[in-house]
């Protein structure tokens, strides 16, 4: 149908933080609130698409009917609970902001105070999006980058070594950008050169444009 394009199509959307565990009382995190990603799940079920939102911890919550909420922790749980979905999805989008390391050991009782200075030997997560990317089938896979300095040229590495099909770059650099804001500013990089910098909007209005851009590539 016209108005509903992706009507018949899965989307996995993956949100907010992850959380990797120090011991039974700690974790290391990110600022990433979900919002960004809950709107482009939101923006996927109005085009139409069965959408699932596997969502880190936050207090934002998905209320669209659409839109089936997966709640993990950590990295690994959203690498597993993506890489299960994964051969069902028509596209997936990843707004997730996932932690790139993780402690190498969770001490199983809360680490006492004590040394002035503490170690802890963090490990490489899995890269979530550059798995889905050496695997794809027939999906669409859409990144976001964010950094805070050399904003273009990492987003196209990411564009190109992750094997998307779109990046959506956000930078801290910009006011009202990023983390938490109820806005962002985003410049979008295809694949085939597309490039589309857009205004400072809301971010219920960037998912849409997102979206538009989706059921551009998919008919490209
Ligand atoms: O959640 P909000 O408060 O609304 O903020 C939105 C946002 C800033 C979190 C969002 O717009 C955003 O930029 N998300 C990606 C943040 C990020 O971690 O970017 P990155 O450049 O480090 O990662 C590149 C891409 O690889 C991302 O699509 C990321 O989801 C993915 N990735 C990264 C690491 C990893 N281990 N697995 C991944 O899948």
């Amino acid at each position: 149908t016209i108005d509903r394009p992706l009507t018949g199509k899965m989307a996995i959307v993956t949100a907010g933080p992850t959380i990797e565990h120090i011991d039974p009382v700690r974790y290391i995190t990110n600022h990433s609130s979900g919002k960004m990603g809950i709107a482009i799940a939101a923006a996927l079920a109005d085009a139409g698409a069965n959408v699932n939102l596997v969502l880190g911890p936050t207090s934002q919550v998905s209320n669209h009917p659409g839109v089936t909420t997966l709640p993990v922790q950590t990295a690994q749980e959203m690498f597993e609970k993506v890489t299960s979905l994964y051969s069902a999805a028509n596209l997936v989008v990843a707004a997730a902001a996932v932690a790139d390391y993780r402690p190498v050991n969770i001490a199983d009782k809360k680490i006492k105070k004590g040394q002035a200075q503490l170690h802890i030997d963090l490990e490489k997560t899995p890269d979530i999006l550059k798995y889905l990317g050496e695997h794809k089938v027939h999906q669409l896979l859409i990144g976001f980058s964010l950094e805070t300095d050399n904003e273009r040229e990492y987003a196209l590495k990411k564009l190109n070594d992750k094997h998307l099909d779109m990046i959506v770059m956000n930078s801290l650099a910009d006011a009202g950008a990023g983390f938490n804001y109820d806005t962002n500013k985003v410049t979008l990089f295809g694949k085939n050169g597309m490039e589309r910098s857009l205004p400072l909007k809301s971010k219920l209005e960037v998912a849409k444009d997102i979206v538009s851009a989706i059921i551009e590539l998919q008919h490209a």
